[in-house]
């Protein structure tokens, strides 16, 4: 086994479309862990986001700017290329349920094979924030329901912006 690295520094990667508070629950965490923490929105995304990158970014930025040890960035493939090219040792990813494990211990095998040196780490998010999922937020406020307390206030109104526009 190699020395532990002088400096972690860590990607937490997602499609945060848009952020959570579970999200800003495991960043909150993952910054007192670690030196650096670089959250690394995927922007090629087959899942057709609602908010563009540059709108995911702006929430970001604007809900980070309490921990100084954490910048926002944006990526398009491979996620250990982006994580090998910001010089980072470490992946940390949310596991909410046992639901998540699956995919997530796949995912994380896989970027072992590709990068062996990157170290996949999971957190679990507060259990407060364990029923939260982007996906659930958005269909909740374009049904008309309230999200106050799920999401930070700034991606709660532009989420009723977004979906008062649409006319939903
Ligand atoms: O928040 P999400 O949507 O669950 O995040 C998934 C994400 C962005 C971490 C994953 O889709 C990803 O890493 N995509 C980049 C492409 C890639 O590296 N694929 C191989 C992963 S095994």
């Amino acid at each position: 086994m190699a020395a532990p690295p002088a400096r972690i520094i860590a990607i937490y990667p997602g499609s945060f479309d848009p952020i959570t508070n579970g999200h800003l629950d495991l960043i909150a965490r993952g910054s007192r862990l670690v030196d650096r923490l670089v959250v690394a929105i995927l922007g090629n995304d087959a899942k057709k986001p609602l908010f563009s990158v540059q709108e995911r970014v702006e929430m970001l930025e604007e809900v980070v700017k309490p921990y100084p040890n954490v910048e926002v960035g944006s990526f398009e493939g491979l996620l250990v290329e982006y994580a090998a090219q910001r010089g980072a040792n470490m992946i940390i990813r949310g596991i909410r349920a046992i639901s998540d494990y699956e995919y997530e211990l796949q995912m994380a095998l896989m970027n072992r094979r590709l990068h062996p040196e990157i170290e996949t780490a999971f957190l679990m998010a507060g259990e407060a924030y364990s029923f939260i999922s982007s996906h659930l937020m958005k269909e909740v406020v374009s049904l008309g329901g309230n999200v106050s307390g799920m999401v930070p206030p700034t991606v709660e109104a532009r989420l009723k912006g977004r979906f008062e526009r649409k006319g939903v």
